[in-house]
């Protein structure tokens, strides 16, 4: 059988998803693979699907026996033989296992075994391996094995191991995670051999991306949670909040206009955690603010809005929340509130933090690229798929606020009304992104979109990594003609004036 026809066939499954074809002709030519997929992108089918090629076992690791019991259940139910190993297996399971894969080697046919990353560095499991007719390595949620991921997990990095019981088997490192870091470290951990890379399914059309700033001591951020939800009037709405008080401040405050309002974070006992879900699932529950602890494994198709009320630490969980959204694949919207206090916050988790100098110095990073990708750059769409080196590059999406500002997806601004506190002269000059330009600084802010759009594109990096708009409005307004002037511009370090400085003062002084 090829693959379309193991696709129909043994999968029930008319057409491949964005990616998995390439994905799957690239390991059944033999090649080691890393593929970077979003959540629910359908990454599973990429090693499961190879192992019906030919005879033998694809052994596949994951992180979670949840995760594996699931996927054995529901490839059985297809009837394909399948089966996991891990420490919580009873008698019955055992047996089943073996002699499952008694069976498979009086056939010769294929077989998935799953198996937990400790049970591979169990004594005699590498003579075991040896032994057997191993086809393929799959790697699930392969980012555990990095210390940068946001989930490392020891046994993962020890995998190695498998290299070097089975040099020729090849090997397949799948995860949603896409920072370059994370897949360096993925591929030297795991030693995959000139892994062939794939990044697919970034994109997703059916979702509008908007970003708000709003002004500290203000009801911005009151105003736009209440409009958005009311711009919503049907499907399920995620409301993410940075901490867990706010999102049982957030509930009350929307319990008010609303039905169907709950929330969820960690610090409510596993009853009442449950419980939530369980309304959440039944549509008890229609409105849900939450903390980043609710997500993992739930999955709605009809999930509407989701909406931070903070700006999260790193651009891939932020992507991974926004992903909620739109499942069913109708038109979803994500909105991103974020005021000034966001970034300090995070700012001192992170000095507070135990890590190492170096993993903090990349927290840092990550939370620079999230602030400059707030305070905007060119399509959000765009930006993404680039961030996050997918193989897809759009230039204007036409569902963006950046794209589409007069769009009737986007989240009205209630009008401002006055800031409670009266804003000092200063303050009021740092909000640059509400004041409206001067007349004589327009023109810089066209030639500096031009010239970062260009520059953008030349080096394939995402145009807010350039500088975001909220620099390039301070660049505008400042109109810097020298070295030094370039230097009291907002968000102008070192490294950014000696890499584009003196191009950016020539457009700017022609
Ligand atoms: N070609 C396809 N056609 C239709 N449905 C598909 C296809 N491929 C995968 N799916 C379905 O999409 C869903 C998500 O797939 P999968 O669990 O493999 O995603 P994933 O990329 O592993 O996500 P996660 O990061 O959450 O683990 C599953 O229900 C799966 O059956
Ligand atoms: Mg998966
Ligand atoms: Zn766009």
């Amino acid at each position: 059988m090829n693959i379309d026809q193991i696709l129909e066939r043994k999968f029930k499954l008319s057409e491949f998803r964005h990616g998995q074809r390439e994905i799957i002709e690239s390991v059944a030519s033999g090649n080691d693979v890393m593929a970077i997929m979003p959540t629910g992108g359908g990454k599973s089918l990429c090693y499961q699907l190879p192992a019906f090629l030919k005879p033998g076992i694809t052994l596949v690791i994951s992180p979670l026996i949840a995760l594996m019991n699931d996927q054995v259940r529901s490839l059985r139910a297809l009837g394909l033989g399948a089966g996991c190993v891990h420490s919580g297996l009873n008698e019955a399971e055992q047996q089943r296992i073996s002699s499952d894969l008694k069976e498979r080697k009086k056939n010769n046919s294929s077989y998935i075994l799953y198996m937990s990353p400790e049970r591979v560095q169990k004594k005699g499991i590498a003579e075991w391996l040896q032994k057997q007719a191993i086809t393929l390595f799959a790697i699930d949620e392969a980012h555990c094995v990095s210390q940068w991921g946001h989930d490392f997990r020891k046994e993962y990095s020890q995998l190695a191991t498998l290299r070097k019981s089975c040099p020729n088997v090849p090997m397949i490192a799948l995860t949603a995670t896409a920072t370059p870091l994370v897949k360096k470290d993925i591929i030297s951990h795991l030693k995959l051999r000139q892994a062939d890379q794939h990044v697919y399914g970034f994109y997703r059309p059916n979702l509008f991306y908007q970003v708000e700033f709003c002004e500290e001591k203000t009801k911005d951020k009151r105003n736009f949670v209440l409009q958005a939800v009311k711009q919503t009037p049907e499907g399920r709405i995620i409301v993410y909040c940075g901490t867990r008080q706010k999102t049982e401040s957030w509930a009350e405050l929307l319990e008010k206009e609303n039905e169907k309002v709950g929330y969820y974070h960690a610090g409510l006992n596993a009853a009442d955690r449950t419980e939530v879900e369980k309304k959440y699932a039944r549509g008890d529950i229609r409105i849900l603010a939450a903390t980043n602890a609710f997500g993992m494994g739930i999955d709605h198709a009809d999930v509407r809005l989701v909406m931070h009320t903070q700006m999260p630490g790193n651009i891939e969980s932020y992507y991974q929340e926004i992903g909620r959204a739109g499942r069913d694949g109708k038109d979803s919207t994500c909105l991103l509130l974020y005021s000034k206090k966001d970034k300090s916050l995070h700012s001192f988790f992170i000095l507070q933090s135990r890590a190492s100098s170096k993993i903090k110095l990349n927290r840092r990073q990550a939370l620079d690229a999230m602030v400059q990708y707030s305070e905007g750059g060119e399509c959000r769409h765009s930006d993404i798929l680039t961030y996050f080196d997918d193989e897809k590059r759009i230039e204007k999406c036409g569902h963006c606020d950046s794209c589409s500002p007069k769009s009737d997806r986007m989240v009205a601004r209630v009008e401002a009304e006055k800031p409670t506190s009266a804003l000092s002269k200063k303050k009021q000059k740092e909000a640059i992104f509400s004041a409206e330009l001067p007349e004589e600084a327009k023109w810089r802010v066209d030639v500096l979109k031009e010239w970062r759009k260009e520059y953008a594109k030349e080096n394939d990096i995402p145009a807010f990594m350039v500088f975001s708009d909220k620099t390039l409005r301070d660049l505008a307004l400042k109109a810097p003609t020298n070295e030094a002037e370039l230097e009291k511009v907002y968000g102008m370090g070192e490294k950014k004036i000696e890499v584009f400085g003196s191009a950016v003062l020539e457009k700017l002084n022609p």
